[in-house]
This record gives C-alpha cells, sequence and structure tokens, in this order.
C-alpha cells in the first residue's frame, strides 16, 4: 500500500445508482469514467454494486488504461453495520467485491446506526434506528481507526456530519478524520460547515454537485431547487457557451472542494472531468452563484429516522446543538 498522503483530484466520479442505473450500468460507466481520465471512484457497500465495480477495476489495469496506485477507491460503512466486529467485517466484504488489498479512503457513511429495506416509504420509521449519541460514535470510529492501524486503508473519514456532531467527536478521535464527504451544490453550499471542516484539517467531498436531477421522486419535495435551472447558473453558462452542469462542477473546483458526479452518458462524463480546465469565473460570476445558495438540502434522510422523530431537520442539529433524545419504550422523545 502506498504510503504518502493521498492528494484528492480536482474532480471524481459517483457510483450510487439512485432506483435509477442498475449495477452493470454504473460499472459500465466507471470504465468509461477510467478511460477518459477520472481517478477518484466513491464506492459504498449500500451502492449495491461494488462487486461489478471491482470487474471494471480489475479489467481497467490488467488493460493498462491505469494502475491500482493510480486510483483513489473509497468505501463506506452503511448504517445497519456499526455493532462491535461489523465494521471490520464489512469492510473486508467491500474488499473482496472490488477485488481490492486496500481501500484509500474509508468512509463512516452516516453519524446514525439504523436498517430499513430498500424502496420503504419516506415515512415508515424503523424500530431499529435510533438517534446519534457520541459515545456510540465513536465505538464505530474506534474500528475504523484500527483498519487504519492494520493497514486495511490509507485514509478514514466521516460523512454526513454537522459541526455540532464534530464537536462532541473530534476531541475523542484518536485518529482525525482525513475527510468529510457531505451534500454541496450551489443551493445549497454549506459555507459554515465547509470552512469548519477546514479549520480542522479534513478534506471535503462534495456529494450531489449538480444537484442529483434524476434522484427518485420519493427524495424529492416539492421545494427543491434545480441547481442547472437556477437563472444565474443559466445565464453564467450561457456566457461561456457549456451546460449549467459545468458551471455547477467548475464552482465547487474554484471553491476547492472535489465533487464526484455521476453520469451513464460518455459525453457528460467527458464535459464534467474538462470543467477543471474551463476559466476561471470573475468575482461578480462568482457572487452570483453562491448568492444561489437557499439552503436546499436534496439528501434529507427521512428513511433514518427514530420513532418519535418529528422530521429529517431532527438529523439535521438546526438549532446548532445534538438534542438529546430518551427511550420511552419503542419511540424516543427530546430530554427535557
Ligand atoms: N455520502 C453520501 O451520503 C452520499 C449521498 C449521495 C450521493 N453520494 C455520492 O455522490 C455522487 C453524486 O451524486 P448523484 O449521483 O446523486 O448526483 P449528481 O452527480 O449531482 O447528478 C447525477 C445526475 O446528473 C446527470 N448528469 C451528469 N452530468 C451531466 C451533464 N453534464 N449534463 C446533464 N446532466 C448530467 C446524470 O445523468 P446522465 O447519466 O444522463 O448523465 C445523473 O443522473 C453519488 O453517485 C455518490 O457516489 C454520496
Amino acid at each position: 500500500m502506498i504510503k504518502e498522503k493521498i492528494i484528492l483530484p480536482k474532480i471524481g466520479f459517483g457510483t450510487f445508482g439512485n432506483d435509477k442505473y442498475d449495477s452493470q450500468t454504473i460499472a459500465d460507466s466507471v470504465l468509461l469514467a477510467i478511460k477518459n481520465g477520472y481517478r477518484l471512484f466513491d464506492c459504498a457497500s449500500v451502492y449495491g454494486n461494488e462487486k461489478q465495480i471491482g470487474e471494471v477495476f480489475k479489467s481497467a489495469t490488467q488493460a493498462g488504461y491505469c494502475t491500482r496506485e493510480d486510483l483513489i477507491i473509497t468505501s463506506k460503512v452503511w448504517n445497519d453495520k456499526h455493532d462491535d466486529g461489523e465494521v471490520i467485517a464489512s469492510l473486508k466484504k467491500s474488499l473482496t467485491d472490488l477485488g481490492l488489498e486496500y481501500i484509500d479512503i474509508y468512509f463512516l457513511h452516516w453519524p446514525f446506526p439504523n436498517f430499513h429495506d430498500i424502496g420503504c416509504s419516506v415515512d415508515s420509521r424503523s424500530i431499529d434506528s435510533r438517534p446519534f449519541f457520541a459515545d456510540e460514535f465513536i465505538k464505530v470510529w474506534r474500528q475504523l481507526e484500527w483498519l487504519k492501524d492494520n493497514g486495511y486503508v490509507r485514509e478514514i473519514a466521516m460523512s454526513n456530519m454537522t459541526e455540532a456532531k464534530f464537536e462532541q467527536v473530534l476531541p475523542q478521535c484518536r485518529i482525525m478524520p482525513y475527510a468529510h464527504e457531505m451534500e454541496l451544490h450551489p443551493s445549497f453550499n454549506q459555507s459554515q460547515l465547509v470552512k469548519y471542516c477546514r479549520d480542522h484539517g479534513m478534506e471535503i467531498l462534495g456529494y450531489c454537485p449538480l444537484g442529483s436531477p434524476n434522484r427518485p421522486t420519493r427524495d424529492t419535495t416539492a421545494d427543491d431547487v434545480v441547481d442547472t435551472s437556477i437563472p444565474a447558473i443559466i445565464s453564467i453558462a450561457e456566457t461561456y457557451s457549456c451546460h449549467p452542469a459545468t458551471i455547477c462542477i467548475n464552482w465547487a473546483v474554484q471553491n476547492g472542494w472535489t465533487p464526484i458526479p455521476f453520469s451513464s452518458n460518455e459525453r457528460n462524463i467527458i464535459c464534467n472531468l474538462n470543467a477543471q480546465s474551463s476559466p476561471p469565473f470573475t468575482d461578480a460570476e462568482m457572487n452570483a452563484i453562491n448568492a444561489s445558495d437557499v439552503g436546499c438540502r436534496l439528501v434529507k434522510g427521512h428513511i433514518f429516522l427514530w420513532n418519535g422523530a418529528t422530521d429529517w431537520r431532527d438529523l439535521w442539529d438546526m438549532d446548532g446543538k445534538v438534542e438529546e433524545w430518551v427511550q420511552d419504550g419503542e419511540s424516543w422523545t427530546i430530554k427535557k
């Protein structure tokens, strides 16, 4: 395994099918992405396609499109594998499926332990879902620390955190997270959390960089903004004679985080990577895009809610603090 510090490329490639793309389509897209120069691939056990993607990594290296060392491959432990020993077992399964000897960056996918059925409705509540507790989170993090200590992964990282949760767990981490993977697109720029992560030495990967235009209907709400339809973004795209998607990616690159767009279409795959060599925006253009932020979180996380939670905002510490929940039979209430 390479010992040097990981330097993230300016743009990576997503691998989540969003209920729209089957595993083989995602794997075929990964091959197109490798051939066209992408080197970072954002995988996860819950995406259910690591086996097919592993076949692609094997054939791409055999064909000489890249070496293993050229690639930065992430994976993530899912919410139903937080118990003692389960993180390590999950990592080993991802290694087998992806056909790798090590993962470059291994993420704790969400800070909540829970289980829900694939395709369940957004208002369903699993009795196995629990709120966030820092002491439980740290027990999971210790397993990730063990993986790094034992050479299974180059770096360990977190995803879908808030500043309030970071404040509770970072002082207890023996190994600090290398990165935070978080939702970032023009209508949701999380500028305060981005600053917090940087101030604490974390790299940033931005997911849904195009506003995930093809996500399932069950994950959309009437007031969600479509980033590629924002007038300021369309107008800047006209100036540069490109698709608004290119503007979203270029904006992310200029902000200095690594966006991880997915596409199944070779023309879009190439266009998205080429965004990194677009001319820089003027200050006025940058300000106009930044002004598109309306706090539009797309991945709200409804299905992770526990019995007793009011709505998805309970996951995100909206008033800046982690509420303390207490269990009351099969339900939960906020401690008074
Ligand atoms: N850590 C987490 O909890 C988390 C959560 C969500 C997502 N993620 C990661 O983030 C990645 C990206 O998110 P995402 O896939 O939901 O959303 P996205 O990358 O914002 O959007 C992908 C969609 O945009 C379309 N698209 C791509 N390039 C385009 C272009 N140039 N012009 C027009 N349309 C374009 C694609 O359709 P075509 O196929 O037609 O191009 C695809 O359906 C995921 O794949 C996953 O790896 C992580």
